[in-house]
């Protein structure tokens, strides 16, 4: 399993940290950027973790910014992308199971880096579950541009 990972500036400090975790489970990942805490765009960097996770050059994405808001905002715009904002494993879990999410977007000014890390670790311990899901996930993708 290979993840895309990306943040904006307000982000940047938490995707440091979820890489270093990430490093250390043996995880493998493509850190898109941002590269510092130098103000930036967050659409730019959920098109990128979106678009490669759409190409399949990541089974799976990460995204942060201040909220999760954002990213999940602009990378839902990209079909085949279910981007799922989790303040709380619970939530990141179910994301999984139920609505197939491929990307977990995390608020950096929301969460700290303990829960972060939790919802994280839930989300991709988690897997689909299809059945009855799957029909609701397909209606989705039916309706989406
Ligand atoms: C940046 O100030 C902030 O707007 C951004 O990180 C994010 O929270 C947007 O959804």
């Amino acid at each position: 399993m290979r993840l895309a990972v990306g943040s904006d500036h307000a982000g940047y400090h938490l995707k440091q940290e979820l890489l270093a975790q990430l490093s250390k489970e043996g995880i493998p990942y493509d850190d898109l950027g941002t590269n510092s805490s130098e103000s930036v765009d967050y659409p730019d960097f959920a098109h990128k973790v979106a678009e490669a996770v759409r190409a399949g050059k990541a089974d799976l994405g990460v995204l942060v910014c201040g909220t999760g808001q954002g990213m999940a905002m602009a990378a839902n715009k990209l079909s085949g992308i279910r981007a799922a904002v989790a303040a709380e494993p619970y939530s990141a879990r179910l994301s999984r199971e139920h609505n197939d999410a491929n990307i977990l977007c995390l608020g950096a000014r929301v969460v700290g880096s303990g829960m972060a890390l939790e919802c994280l670790g839930a989300w991709l311990s988690a897997s689909f579950q299809g059945g009855r899901h799957q029909r609701r996930v397909d209606k989705m993708e039916r309706r989406g541009g």
